[in-house]
């Protein structure tokens, strides 16, 4: 076997990934190059000689590091963007040094069976039944495409269509009843799946974004066929969760499939005192969450539990003659997600829940609500400011009222300004046709501190 030098390249990553991570607190929260500066640093021809890696690892920091958002600061509120608990970012590390393709069982078991864990206790945690199906996947996005595939298959199934034989040529016809201000996401998964946007039907959510039970009624007596239903736990926004197991019941006497899109807001089932506001998540059939957001765990982390462990993996199992398939209970990774060859993504999940424990989880959890609700009441008091919306997770919604007749002008100028100052970094977005800044709470290192600071700033930024 060829030598390698593993301790010159991996010294100066760690190094230089301690340095950074420690410096966190001190940074800008903010950008300052331009992407011609960064295009400048970074560029340049392919070299055509190999170089000393150490080397190579210090020049990428050097030139990277000044267009690095400090996105895990505890003053980055921007998106829906978590940081990384030590342990789950270690592991994240391991997870590189030991290179499973954790596709098979056959190919790294211990990954295979880190996953049979760490599913177990996210089912466990956020109270699902005990038995669902788990996939450790990108993101949201990919889960929830793969819950609508699983959930695609069933509906069409129980009016006597073959989906993976037949195709959805000729099909009988499919509808996703799902919430006006549901995820983007969900109709990215409409389109990857072929259904068309034509075959989605925008039930009408309330002035937070819970969906309306009677509208869905409506519709589920209305609409002929097969019936998905997308759920929200968390509004991107506003943080607002649908009343889901009354969707769940009134759903399923139609034969439709409820899907749970809970992105970050499925983690309040952890919590004992939020946990009431999800009431009703474990009678749905398949459910979407990340561990790159609220849990903290470092990107990519997406999950998806499924109620019809014989379904998800009818929908998804790879084959082929050269893949040494588990028998005897074994698991093969690749049966529950739409990737084939892939990243152990189940351990750093695993070390995040191990660090946090059942209590950990439920914390951060509480400490995210408690910081938002500290967010809302300072800046409701907040001279020429407004909050839009009562805070049901982690998000927040402020809109300047500006001196004259421009709230959005006002509101946009808000956000460049403070997006610029380098105290916090959030992003804007439009409410119900309204321009707001949007504040999410998801970094476990946020403290009461952070918000004053922000909520200084954001004052200071909207009188200037
Ligand atoms: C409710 C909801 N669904 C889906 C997503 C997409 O998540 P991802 O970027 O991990 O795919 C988000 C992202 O913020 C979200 O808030």
């Amino acid at each position: 076997m060829r030598e390698a030098d593993w301790k010159g390249p991996l010294g100066e990553a760690h190094e230089l990934a301690v340095r950074y991570l420690e410096g966190i607190p001190e940074r800008p929260v903010t950008v300052a190059p331009t992407a011609a500066e960064l295009r400048e640093a970074l560029g340049g021809a392919l070299p055509d000689a190999p170089a000393d890696a150490g080397s190579v690892v210090a020049e990428l920091a050097r030139a990277a590091e000044p267009g690095i958002m400090p996105s895990g600061s505890g003053r980055y509120f921007g998106f829906v963007i978590g940081g990384a608990l030590p342990a789950a970012m270690a592991a994240d590390w391991l997870v590189s040094a030991w290179d499973q393709n954790a596709a098979l069982y056959a190919a790294g078991p211990s990954a295979s069976v880190v996953e049979e864990v760490a599913g177990r206790w996210v089912a466990d945690l956020l109270g699902l039944p005990a038995g669902v199906s788990v996939g450790f996947v990108t993101s949201a996005q990919a889960a929830t495409f793969t819950g609508l595939r699983v959930g695609l298959d069933v509906v069409l199934g129980r009016h006597g269509w073959d989906l993976a034989r037949d195709g959805l040529s000729g099909a009988p016809p499919v509808r996703l009843l799902v919430g006006t201000t549901r995820h983007g996401t969900v109709d990215r998964a409409v389109r990857f799946l072929n259904l068309g946007a034509a075959s989605i039907v925008p039930i009408e959510s309330d002035r937070q974004g819970r969906m309306l039970v009677p509208a869905l009624r409506a519709a589920l007596e209305r609409e002929a066929g097969s019936v998905l239903v997308s759920t929200q736990v968390g509004d991107v926004n506003t943080g607002a969760v649908d009343p889901v197991g009354e969707i769940a019941d009134l759903a399923h006497e139609h034969g439709a499939w409820v899907h749970v899109d809970g992105a970050f807001g499925l983690w309040a089932a952890a919590s004992p005192a939020l946990r009431p506001r999800l009431a009703g998540i474990e009678r749905a059939d398949s459910w979407s969450t990340d561990g790159h957001k609220w849990l903290n765990v470092p990107y990519d982390s997406g999950i998806v539990l499924c109620a019809h462990p014989e379904a998800h993996r009818r929908a998804m199992a790879a084959r082929g003659g050269y893949l040494q398939t588990a028998t005897d209970g074994r698991r093969d990774e690749v049966d529950y997600v739409p990737d084939h060859s892939r990243r152990a993504r189940g351990f750093p999940v695993y070390a995040a829940l191990r660090s946090l424990g059942r209590q950990g989880v439920a914390d951060l959890v509480e400490r995210s609500y408690a910081l938002a609700c500290r967010f809302a009441d300072q800046l409701a008091d907040a001279d020429g400011l407004e909050v839009l919306n009562e805070v049901e997770l982690n998000q927040v919604l402020v809109r300047a009222r500006g001196t004259g007749d421009d709230p959005d002008g006002a509101t946009q100028r808000l956000v460049e300004r403070l997006q610029a100052d380098g105290t916090a970094w959030m992003s804007g977005t439009t409410w119900q046709g309204r321009a707001a800044l949007r504040i999410s709470v998801s970094n476990w290192r946020t403290d009461e501190e952070d918000v004053d600071r922000t909520v200084a700033a954001i004052v200071r930024c909207a009188r200037s």
